[in-house]
């Protein structure tokens, strides 16, 4: 059957400027180009899976502004239900500012209408939640809602991927009640303190992404890392969310873990090659 993924975050616009180096502190330096598009963790979580080939529902909010009437347009372009996507009147979009350099990127984000995610609001789409193989949330919305969603999918037996991203420590009843985890190596280190000598919490529950190097999951207390095919790369914003979206339609369909972050890792890279988080996701048909 087709998975029915819900995907339960941040729609943001992405204000993406290009240039070929980061300017230093104090400096001002002439960027390459500026492009306004879409993105947001959860939203680009969810292109990703119905890039893939899911049935995808969003359960978000944008602004009431100009940039949230063109993220439900690109909602409804890429065939995901928006009937939990509302329009919170009084309160901007959510923003991130990008900077895409030759050697990195570095985004500043402003919540704005996601930050309007409240509990209450998630409580009315207990039905859709209870109809879907997977949840993925990440954590572009206020913590006490993440906790809500949490509790609401134990209680309903749903599977969820938590993508702790940006970092933010849960407490271990919380992470607990995730199907799976999915740090960057990054995050991976500051809320698991998994490069000690200890092994990791959560152990059976991590896939942690590191970037051109793949993904890596445990087998016991064995870490298993399934690489990443080498690609020219053009820009990484939205690299995770892909990997996180792709996963999420793996799982759902019924593939081992193994075979899933392979998927996972190969959408992710095919990602990169395009300017903008969602411009390089691959269809279905591109993976093959
Ligand atoms: O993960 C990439 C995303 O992070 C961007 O689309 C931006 O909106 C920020 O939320
Ligand atoms: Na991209």
């Amino acid at each position: 059957h087709t998975p029915k993924i819900t995907v339960i975050g941040s729609i943001n616009m992405d204000l993406m400027t290009v240039a070929e180096n980061m300017p230093e502190q104090g400096e001002t330096i002439s960027g390459e180009s500026f492009k306004t598009l879409p993105g947001g963790k959860g939203a680009n979580q969810a292109v990703a899976a119905a890039r893939l080939g899911a049935e995808v529902h969003m359960i978000g909010k944008v602004g009431d502004d100009p940039f949230g009437a063109a993220l439900i347009d690109n909602f409804e372009s890429q065939g995901i239900r928006i009937e939990a996507v509302e329009t919170e009147p009084g309160v901007s979009s959510g923003l991130a500012n990008i900077i895409v350099s030759d050697q990195d990127n570095r985004i500043i984000i402003i919540a704005g209408a996601n930050g309007e995610m409240h509990p209450g609001y998630i409580d009315k789409f207990k039905e859709r939640i209870e109809a879907s193989d997977y949840i993925l949330i990440q954590f572009e919305i206020p913590k006490r809602t993440v906790e809500h969603i949490l509790d609401l999918c134990e209680t309903l037996d749903v599977p969820v991927i938590i993508n702790p991203a940006p970092a933010m420590q849960l407490d271990d009843a919380y992470w607990g009640k995730a199907t799976y985890i999915t740090p960057n190596d990054n995050e991976a280190k500051k809320l698991f303190a998994y490069d000690t000598d200890d092994l990791p919490k959560f152990l059976d529950k991590l896939v942690i992404t590191n970037g051109a190097k793949g993904a890596s999951f445990f087998r016991g207390d064995r870490m298993i890392t399934v690489p990443s095919e080498k690609v020219e790369v053009t820009d990484t914003t939205g690299a995770g969310d892909t990997f996180n979206g792709a996963l999420a339609v793996a799982l759902a369909e019924g593939k081992a873990l193994e075979e899933a972050v392979g998927f996972a890792n190969k959408a992710a890279s095919l990602s990169v090659q395009k300017l903008g988080a969602q411009s390089g996701m691959p269809k279905r048909s591109e993976m093959e």
